[in-house]
């Protein structure tokens, strides 16, 4: 089963993702996570991707796809695919269904996130991850059992994002607004889209997820 979290910057689609991959065994392919790992990398591409990153723009749609073109490559048929964060415009959805065709997949869902906006900068602000296995955790909505402590690895290192400021929260709100959101009509004259309250507890929005899976 291959399906499409969609909804603006922390509606929780990486929450839910991360998630989703220890249910059901499904993969995580978030553009966001393979960007970051080029931005560390000391390249032109690297510096061109962070630059980017940081304002809150958009990386280039063939930069994204390819990415993802190659990760399917390297996925068994078996193993469904959660894309989290892609796409992102008309031009990426287009791209997707040629990737998906070329490694003969096809889209089951797409699950949108519906999330009050408001709520998102102190989402997005508070978030932080294990700088070891990336577990994501929140300031009040998701802290450790053990204060410090990764629950899923035991580490004490915990590391937040560059982009996670307000200034540039706005800015991805607004090319959410812009250029991802106008994607879903498509998506939806397929009859594959289904809405679920990002609102609730991130165990709720679990099991909405998880209802729909199991149609
Ligand atoms: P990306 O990494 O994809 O960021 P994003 O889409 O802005 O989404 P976030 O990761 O911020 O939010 P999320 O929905 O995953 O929320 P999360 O689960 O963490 O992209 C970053 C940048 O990379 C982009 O700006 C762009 O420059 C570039 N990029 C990436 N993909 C691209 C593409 N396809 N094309 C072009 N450029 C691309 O949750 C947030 C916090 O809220 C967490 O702390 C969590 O614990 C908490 N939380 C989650 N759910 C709940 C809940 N139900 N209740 C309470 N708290 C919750």
């Amino acid at each position: 089963m291959d399906i499409i979290l969609l909804g603006p910057p922390g509606a929780g689609k990486g929450t839910q993702a991360q998630r989703l991959v220890e249910h059901h065994g499904m993969r995580q392919l978030s553009t966001g996570d393979m960007l970051r790992e080029t931005r560390k990398a000391d390249s032109e591409l690297g510096r061109k991707v962070s630059d980017i990153m940081d304002s809150g723009g958009l990386v280039s749609d063939e930069i994204v796809s390819a990415m993802i073109d190659a990760k399917l490559g390297e996925m068994g048929p078996e193993m469904g695919a959660i894309f989290d964060g892609y796409p992102r415009t008309a031009a990426q959805a287009e791209q997707l269904d040629e990737i998906l065709a070329k490694h003969y997949r096809q889209l089951d869902h797409v699950i949108e996130l519906e999330v009050n906006e408001d709520a998102l900068v102190e989402r997005i602000t508070g978030r932080y991850t294990c700088a070891n296995c990336g577990a994501g955790y929140h300031d009040v909505f998701h802290l450790p059992a053990k204060e410090g402590v990764c629950d899923k690895c035991g580490s004490t290192e915990f590391k937040r994002r560059p982009d996670d400021n307000e200034e540039t929260v706005r800015t991805r709100m607004q090319e959410y607004r812009g250029k991802t959101a106008p994607i879903l009509p498509g998506y939806e004259a397929r009859g594959i889209v289904s809405r679920v309250d990002g609102m609730a507890s991130i165990e709720d929005v679990t099991h909405a997820i998880d209802s729909i899976l199991s149609r």
